[in-house]
C-alpha cells in the first residue's frame, strides 16, 4: 500500500496558532520538528510502554540539545500531582530555561500531565504533543486542556495551554492494542455526532474499513475529527459556550468509569454507553427521533464498541455520580443532548427523574433475558 498524504490541520488561535500533522515516519522526520525548538534544552516525557517503542525515533532529532526524558509508569492513575513534581524537578536538573521544550511522547496521560508540567514551569513554557494512540490523536493532544486527577476527582487540577505543534505519527498506531483503538474511534464517532452528519454518514460507510484498521481510512477519520475540533477550539477556545459540545456523553460516561473504579471501563467506552445513553434521553425528551438513536447504536455496535451499561451498576448511583459533573451549575444537571445526528446542545435543568428512568430502562435492557 502506498504511504498515506500528510495532512496539516490549523488550529487557529492568533499568536498561539499552531498546526496538527498527520501522517506517516513522522517521529523520525526531524527536519520537520526540529526547528520548532526554539531553546537548548528539551525534556521528553513518556511512560514506560511507549518510550521503548518510540522515544530511539526521535533521538537522532534531539542531537545536540541537553535533553532528558521523564518516564511515567503506565496507567490513568499516574496522571498525578505528585508526577508533575517530578517532571518538574526533572526539568530543574536540566537547567531548562524560558526556551525550553517539553516533548509529550504518548497517550492522554502523557500529553495531559506533560502539558500541565510546561503550563508550570516558569509560569509556562513550549510544549510538543506526539500522540501515540488514536485517543490522544482525535481529541486529547489538541485543544490545550492539560492537567491531571485529585484524589477527590479527575482532571481537577490543570491549565489551558496550547502546544506548539501536534505530531500525530500514524506508524505508532501499530502496536496500539484493539481495544484501545476502538476506544479511540469512539471520540471520533463524538465528534460526527454532535456537528457534523455527512462525517457520521462517511464513518456509516467506511466502518469496515476502520474496523479493519484501513490506513486511509484512518488517516481520513482522524483528520476529519481534527478538523471539526480545531474549529471548536478557535470559536471557544476555554469553553464558555460550545466547546462544551465535545462532552457529549461525558456525563453519563464519567459516572460509568467512576462506577466501574476505572478499571472495568476505558474512556472511550465510557463515552460510547453515554453517548448512546444520552440520544436515548434526547429521544424520552422529545427532541431527537428513534431512528438517530438507532443509527448510533449501530455505529458504535460495528466499530466493536459497548454499548450496554455494565452489570451490576445502578441507576440511582450513577445519577449521584453524574451530580458532580463540572458542567452543571446551580445544583440543576447541565447536560449535552441532541436534536439528532450532527445537532448537539447544551440543556440546562434536565430534570434527574427523565435520567433515573432512562438509565433504568438501559439496565433492563442489559440484562440477560431468563
Ligand atoms: P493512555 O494514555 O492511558 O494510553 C492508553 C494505553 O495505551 C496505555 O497503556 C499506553 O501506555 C498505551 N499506549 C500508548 N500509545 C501506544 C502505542 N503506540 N503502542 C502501544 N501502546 C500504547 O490513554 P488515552 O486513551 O490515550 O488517554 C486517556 C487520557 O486522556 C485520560 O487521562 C483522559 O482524561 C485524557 N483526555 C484528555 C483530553 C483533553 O482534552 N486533554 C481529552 C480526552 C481525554
Ligand atoms: N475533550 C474535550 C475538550 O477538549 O474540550
Amino acid at each position: 500500500m502506498s504511504k498515506p498524504a500528510l495532512h496539516s490541520i490549523h488550529v487557529a488561535l492568533g499568536l498561539r496558532s499552531y498546526p496538527v500533522w498527520i501522517g506517516a515516519g513522522l517521529l523520525a522526520d526531524h527536519t520537520r520538528w526540529r526547528p520548532l525548538l526554539r531553546g537548548r534544552h528539551a525534556l521528553v516525557i513518556s511512560n514506560t510502554t511507549v518510550a521503548p517503542l518510540y522515544l530511539p525515533r526521535l533521538e537522532a532529532g534531539l542531537a545536540g540539545l541537553h535533553w532528558s526524558s521523564f518516564l511515567l509508569d503506565d496507567g490513568e492513575a499516574h496522571k498525578s500531582f505528585a508526577n508533575v513534581g517530578r517532571a518538574l524537578d526533572a526539568l530543574g536538573q536540566l537547567g531548562a530555561t524560558r526556551d525550553a521544550c517539553v516533548i509529550a511522547l504518548g497517550g492522554g496521560v502523557v500529553g495531559d500531565l506533560a502539558g500541565f508540567s510546561a503550563a508550570c514551569w516558569m509560569r509556562g513554557i513550549d510544549f510538543i504533543q506526539m500522540p501515540t494512540t488514536l485517543l490522544a490523536m482525535v481529541d486529547s493532544s489538541v485543544g490545550g486542556k492539560t492537567g491531571v486527577n485529585l484524589p477527590v476527582g479527575k482532571n481537577l487540577a490543570g491549565a489551558f495551554h496550547q502546544p506548539r505543534a501536534v505530531i500525530a505519527d500514524l506508524d505508532t498506531l501499530a502496536t496500539l492494542p484493539a481495544r484501545e483503538y476502538r476506544a479511540g474511534l469512539a471520540e471520533v464517532i463524538k465528534g460526527a455526532a454532535i456537528g457534523d452528519e455527512a462525517f457520521f454518514a462517511w464513518l456509516e460507510q467506511h466502518a469496515d474499513a476502520l474496523a479493519a484498521r484501513d490506513v486511509d481510512a484512518v488517516l481520513e477519520a482522524i483528520a476529519r475529527k481534527v478538523q471539526y475540533k480545531a474549529g471548536v477550539v478557535a470559536r471557544d477556545e476555554t469553553e464558555q459556550g460550545e466547546r462544551a459540545l465535545l462532552n457529549f456523553g461525558h456525563t453519563f460516561g464519567h459516572a460509568l468509569e467512576t462506577a466501574g473504579h476505572y478499571t472495568t471501563l476505558l474512556h472511550g467506552e465510557g463515552v460510547a454507553i453515554g453517548m448512546l445513553l444520552a440520544a436515548q434521553l434526547s429521544e424520552r425528551l422529545g427532541m431527537s427521533e428513534p431512528v438517530d438513536t438507532a443509527r448510533l447504536q449501530r455505529l458504535l455496535q460495528r466499530l466493536g464498541l459497548p454499548v450496554a451499561i455494565p452489570p451490576g451498576m445502578d441507576a440511582r448511583q450513577l445519577l449521584e455520580l453524574m451530580r458532580l459533573d463540572k458542567k452543571n451549575a446551580a445544583g440543576q444537571l447541565r447536560l449535552i443532548l441532541w436534536r439528532g445526528i450532527g445537532r448537539a446542545e447544551i440543556v440546562a435543568g434536565v430534570a434527574e427523574a427523565q435520567v433515573l428512568v432512562t438509565l433504568d430502562a438501559a439496565i433492563a435492557d442489559a440484562r440477560p433475558a431468563d
